[in-house]
């Protein structure tokens, strides 16, 4: 006979109907689709919170978000959202984007280079491209911005600072290591020079209008939709669009599909879109 699955016991009180609340709360604000078996995960990803703010019982965090304007959401929001990135994550992109800047690519030429990391977490996504685009261009002088947008505030701090442990930079090339970062035993920091190329901004997707001027030549959003249901993704899906230049390019996540969300984007490549 089968054991009954037991819930392990718990630290603090959190009901079924706490979990419902947190569900429709974290889907309305961020988009983030919490099916039934991530209430553990849920758990205990908000006990931190219990613990930071000294309470026991789920009612009593609910009560707190419920609150008009509650300065809880934003932490709640930070707690629940998955921020797992690395360097050159997905390579093949990379080498995508090279080839667009290198000599002979799409945009080699460009005056004005703009490309868009939307859900850049801690800042691998970013500084991977801004090491590759560095490369490709071959430090020609050109307007070179980044920007790298995330609803997490803690993941832009770290994206600022671009401080990191030695096995994160593992996975970049060890001639970039040596040109882009400051390596000391105890650690690595990306090098001022490319932390001033990006431009981290808060920017919840779900967030109506978008403060942002396009038009972008790429745009990466990938390893975020994968938590939105089909609806929302459509919705971003156009926004992207509209931000894209023609001719311009959106990439996601390989565990994700787009195909058929908008008329002017065609699949060319591994999870890579074209804008006409
Ligand atoms: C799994 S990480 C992916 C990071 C990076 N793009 C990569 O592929 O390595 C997903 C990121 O999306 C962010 N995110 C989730 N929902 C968001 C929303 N509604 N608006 C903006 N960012 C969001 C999370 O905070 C998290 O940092």
């Amino acid at each position: 006979m089968q054991a009954t699955p037991q819930t392990p016991p718990r630290e603090f009180e959190f009901s079924d109907r706490d979990f419902e609340f947190l569900r429709k709360l974290v889907k309305e604000k961020a988009g983030i689709v919490l099916a039934d078996h991530k209430r553990n995960m849920v758990y205990s990803r908000i006990a931190r919170r219990f613990r930071a703010l000294g309470l026991n019982r789920g009612e009593d965090y609910v009560a707190l978000l419920a609150k008009p304007n509650s300065v809880e959401l934003p932490e709640l929001l930070n707690a629940i959202t998955t921020n797992l990135t690395h360097f050159f994550r997905e390579n093949h992109h990379f080498e995508f984007l090279a080839q667009q800047f290198s000599a002979g690519g799409r945009f080699n030429t460009a005056d004005r280079i703009r490309v868009w990391s939307a859900g850049c977490s801690a800042g691998m996504e970013p500084y991977s491209i801004a090491m590759t685009l560095c490369e490709a261009l071959e430090n020609k002088a050109r307007q070179v911005k980044i920007l790298a947008t995330d609803l997490d505030s803690t993941m832009l701090d770290r994206g600022r600072e671009g401080k990191y442990r030695l096995d994160d930079v593992e996975a970049i090339p060890t001639a970039y290591k040596k040109k882009y970062l400051h390596i000391t035993p105890h650690g690595a920091q990306v090098q001022t020079q490319l932390r001033q190329m990006i431009h981290y901004k808060l920017l919840n997707l779900m967030q109506q209008s978008w403060p942002l001027k396009g038009p972008f030549q790429i745009i990466f959003c990938r390893n975020v939709m994968i938590y939105f249901d089909k609806e929302t993704q459509k919705v971003l899906v156009g926004k992207f669009a509209q931000l894209l230049q023609p001719g311009g390019f959106l990439i996601i996540g390989h565990s994700e599909n787009v195909s058929g969300m908008h008329p002017n984007l065609k699949l060319i490549g591994r999870t890579i879109y074209e804008k006409s």
